[in-house]
């Protein structure tokens, strides 16, 4: 079986659903159930024996350990973080806790569990870390895309921390040579995207009436791939990746927030036209930029495809539609996740702004 952290997240419960739904091999998934973390995520594994769900701390040593001693995974999946990198900048503590420290407890259990593996299972164990392509920086408009040999340059909070982890990951595997893989991934979009970042806000915010903010000049760049597309990349690079190495993942797929906002209103406006007939565009609000926000995210992904063979399925048209499609299916899980803890941060962060909530 294989051990996922965070997986009641974003990503992580995509991935895990996706993983159960390919094949019959069992998954622990320990996560802390933050207030990104739902397990109504996963109810479509409700009652399924191959999926262990354990709430819990990945800083926790003594439940990791005993997780593995008792599981005996023949891998570790790290999708456990901090993520929002406007909540880094109102309070980093948290994001130097889990993914820092976190992060090296975790790399610590691991390895002495796999100290003590027999040889054949040792050989076979991998520690596959999730990280992001912000810990690169930010590009100017004609540099080109980041490779897996990019400096590293964070600049907020959250990719700093990140930045920490891949390079304690790193380091274990230098010096401890434990069997590890890293991931540097692009901006993701799709089903279950907690409504703070920027797709699911502008969803929810224009069905609820709400503006739709948008920061500075809203020619900030990222690229965006379908969260589905994330998940096999995960898979292939579990399966095939070389030991120690990187693998930058994309959806070639750059675009401004504003154009993403434009084509998340547009189709609104087609699947669930305004009363008043009206277009959502109509809602956007230009508010006060993030502080130190990176210009620019551009993802070189050709070394995954040229060795693993590996390349996004869905392009953003088909997977933007689908994701606007489900947030229309799924308002009860909206309206669900939009708890009082929420509220009280759609407060925080806009207030004075848009006042997006
Ligand atoms: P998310 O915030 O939606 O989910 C994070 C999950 O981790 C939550 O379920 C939370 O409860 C859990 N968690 C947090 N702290 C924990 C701890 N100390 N112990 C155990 N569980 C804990 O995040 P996401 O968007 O799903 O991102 C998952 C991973 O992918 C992160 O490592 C993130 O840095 C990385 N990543 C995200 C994106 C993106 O676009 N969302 C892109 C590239 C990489
Ligand atoms: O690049 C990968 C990263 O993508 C991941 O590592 C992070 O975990 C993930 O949160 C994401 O970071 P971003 O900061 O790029 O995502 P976010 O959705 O917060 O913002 C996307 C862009 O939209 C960014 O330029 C800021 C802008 N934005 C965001 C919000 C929430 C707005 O203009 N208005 C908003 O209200």
């Amino acid at each position: 079986m294989i051990l996922v952290t965070g997986g009641a997240g974003f990503i992580g419960a995509n991935f895990v659903l996706d993983w159960l739904a390919q094949g019959d091999e069992p998954v622990v998934n320990l996560d802390k159930l933050t207030y990104a973390g739902n397990r109504e995520n996963l109810a479509a594994r409700e009652g399924d024996t191959r999926h262990v769900f354990v709430q819990g701390d990945i800083g926790d040593t003594a439940l990791v350990s005993q997780l593995l001693a008792q599981h005996r995974p023949r891998a570790v999946l790290n999708f456990a973080a901090e993520s929002h990198v406007d909540r880094s900048i109102h309070g980093p503590g948290d994001f130097i806790q889990t993914n820092v420290v976190g992060t090296f407890r975790l790399l610590e259990a691991v390895r002495t569990y796999w100290d003590a593996l027999p040889a054949g299972e040792r050989e076979a164990f991998r520690f596959l870390h999730v990280s992001t392509d912000e810990v690169y920086g930010s590009l100017a408009p004609t540099d080109p895309a980041f490779t897996e040999t990019h400096r590293y340059e964070p600049n907020s909070p959250y990719s700093a921390s990140k930045a920490a982890s891949d390079h304690l990951v790193r380091a274990w595997h230098h010096t401890y040579g434990l069997p590890v893989l890293t991931t540097n991934c692009s901006n993701n979009y799709g089903p279950f995207h907690f409504p703070e970042k920027l797709i699911p806000l502008m969803i929810v915010n224009a069905l609820a009436g709400k503006p739709l903010p948008v920061y500075g000049d809203g020619m900030q760049v990222r690229d965006w791939l379908y969260v589905k597309d994330h998940c096999s990349a995960i898979r292939r690079v579990l399966a095939a990746g070389r030991l120690g190495e990187t693998y930058n993942v994309g959806g070639w797929n750059e675009k401004p927030n504003i154009e993403i906002v434009k084509t998340v209103c547009a189709l609104l406006d087609a699947l669930r036209p305004r009363a008043d007939g009206q277009s959502y565009a109509t809602q956007i609000t230009y508010v006060k930029d993030r502080p130190g926000h990176d210009r620019r995210y551009a993802i070189d992904a050709r070394k995954i495809e040229r060795e693993l063979g590996w390349k996004p399925a869905e392009t953003f048209e088909s997977g933007i539609r689908k994701t606007v499609q489900w947030y229309l299916d799924h308002p009860e899980w909206v309206q669900r996740v939009q708890s009082g803890a929420y509220r009280e941060w759609v407060q925080k962060q806009y207030a004075g702004g848009a006042a997006a909530a």
